[in-house]
């Protein structure tokens, strides 16, 4: 329980912080050191062997280093971190000494001989990295993704310690407010890749583990909350908190209440139930949400009534395959190009060869315009067959919930940013879900009439930044129902 939060967003990509100063304030953004103009901070730790002692950096400062020659570039730790959410059928099983270092029997060993965790951490990627080397074949391929999984944890441990200390640093700015933010509690949105509780995924363990490390305190009651969850609530309260102050209790209507929401709470025959369906593409997962309401058509008082009957789901399909799509189909010298560059100069071709059509051209190689007119016959067919494969992930989830006769549609991610995807996927959930009343989404800044209606047009803080927001809500402070 906690009166004041930090929401961590996670991103694969793009790391987004949120804070929630006290129960009745609205949940903002920080734009930490070297986000200035945006708020989202490269999820990037670079390590620069060529000195005497090794230079980490992370962020902004990591993403913008190229790797090679001594530097190495780490990137994509999230996904690392949560891989292998649950041991695959027919798969073998871990070997035991693997499952004995793993488990939360041995953590509580290893704490009451006063073991501090990185040294736990240590030993399990040193035992994965010596099976690497003598396993049989089968046991190679689990003991790998074991190692790989211990590195991230290491990486996220280093990389929650950096962001702390941005994050405070962000808070400072704030001017005096006399309260001491280094002690607020943090709570992380992560994907929801398994049915059961997000936070009993092995990647949640590991990540409790580094921020602890970290010097993070956790949120006591809910320190993990599910990505697709974060981001719908995020977005349907435009990241407001209200709370009736006398009776300690949330004021759910006055923050869902906008919008189609509104008439079917007030109770309305013709409207008697209510659905928002959330899709995020993000770089790693899709996240695919349903908040659903049914009243019968009285008025109905969140809390009192009851809740949203939520149901959600993460896929690991984003943007991230989209890109490998693109960088095996372009030529060869383009291709070592792009793959050189560094983030921000990767995420100005993203945006120019998905979203605005019209490629990069390098000044000094020689190569052309990348992305641009000249490219489209070989990238614009990888754009399709991303969203044609993401928009068989919605049908098959809309298949699985009932449409309502009140219906929001809302697209967030980067990947909903590419305007072909995000078509791609209001037909896929018209198709199989009905009609929605509002369609919220990104639109791009030159993005030519002809598309389908989009009536909510969502700017950045709610497309990328939604989860954090919502993950900052005192909708999840069990204390304020
Ligand atoms: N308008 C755009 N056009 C093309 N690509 C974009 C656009 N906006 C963002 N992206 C890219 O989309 C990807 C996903 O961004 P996002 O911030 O949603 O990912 P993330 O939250 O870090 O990932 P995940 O939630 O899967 O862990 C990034 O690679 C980003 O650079
Ligand atoms: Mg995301």
């Amino acid at each position: 329980m906690a009166e004041r939060v930090f929401c961590v967003d996670f991103g694969t990509a793009y790391t987004k912080v949120a804070l929630r100063r006290d129960p009745t304030a609205d949940s903002t953004l920080l734009a930490c050191a070297g986000a200035d103009l945006d708020f989202w901070v490269p999820t990037v730790v670079t390590v620069d062997r060529c000195g005497a002692e090794p230079v980490v950096e992370f962020g902004h400062v990591a993403a913008d280093r190229i790797a090679g020659g001594g530097i190495d570039r780490y990137t994509n730790f999230k996904r690392d971190l949560f891989a292998n959410p649950a041991p695959v059928a027919g798969a073998p099983a871990a070997p035991p000494l693997d499952s004995l270092l793993s488990s939360d029997e041995f953590v509580t060993l290893a704490a009451r001989y006063h073991v501090p965790p990185y040294q736990v951490t240590a030993l399990r990627s040193l035992v994965g990295s010596a099976r690497a080397l003598i396993a049989a074949p089968g046991e190679r391929a689990v003991s790998l993704e074991a190692t790989k999984q211990a590195n991230a944890a290491k990486l996220t441990s280093h990389y929650f310690a950096w962001l702390r200390k941005q994050v405070l640093a962000a808070c400072e700015k704030l001017g005096k407010t006399g309260l001491r933010f280094e002690d607020f509690p943090v709570r992380v949105s992560v994907p929801a890749l398994l049915p059961s509780d997000v936070a009993e995924q092995p990647g949640c363990k590991l990540l409790r583990e580094a921020l602890h490390r970290a010097g993070w305190p956790l949120h006591s009651d809910r320190p993990f909350v599910a990505e697709p969850e974060s981001n719908a609530v995020g977005v349907l309260t435009g990241a407001t908190n209200a709370l009736n102050v006398d009776r300690n209790k949330m004021l759910l209507g006055q923050m869902f209440g906008r919008g189609p929401l509104n008439t079917v709470v007030k109770g309305d025959k013709n409207h008697q139930t209510y659905r928002a369906l959330v899709i995020d593409v993000g770089a790693f997962t899709t996240d695919l949400t349903s908040l659903w309401l049914d009243t019968g058509g009285n008025a109905f008082l969140f809390g009192t009534d009851g809740g949203f009957v939520v149901k959600q789901r993460s896929v690991a399909r984003g943007v991230n395959n989209l890109d490998a799509e693109v960088l095996g189909a372009l030529s060869q010298a383009k291709r070592e190009y792009l793959e050189k560059l560094p983030r921000r100069e990767f995420a100005n071709f993203q945006r120019a060869a998905y979203t605005d059509l019209n490629g990069i051209r390098p000044a000094t190689t020689g190569l052309g315009v990348i992305g641009g007119e000249g490219d489209r016959t070989v990238i614009d067919p990888c754009i399709l067959a991303f969203g044609a494969r993401v928009a068989e992930e919605v049908k098959t989830f809309c298949a699985e919930v009932k449409p309502g006769n009140m219906q929001e549609l809302i697209l967030t991610g980067g990947g909903c940013g590419i305007p072909a995807v995000r078509n791609a996927l209001i037909a896929a959930a018209q198709a199989h879900g009905g009609e929605f009343i509002r369609v919220h989404a990104p639109v791009a800044r030159r993005e030519k009439a002809g598309g389908p209606q989009i009536d909510g047009e969502l700017k950045e803080h709610f497309a990328r930044g939604g989860s954090a927001l919502g993950g900052a809500s005192i909708y999840f402070e069990s204390q304020y129902h």
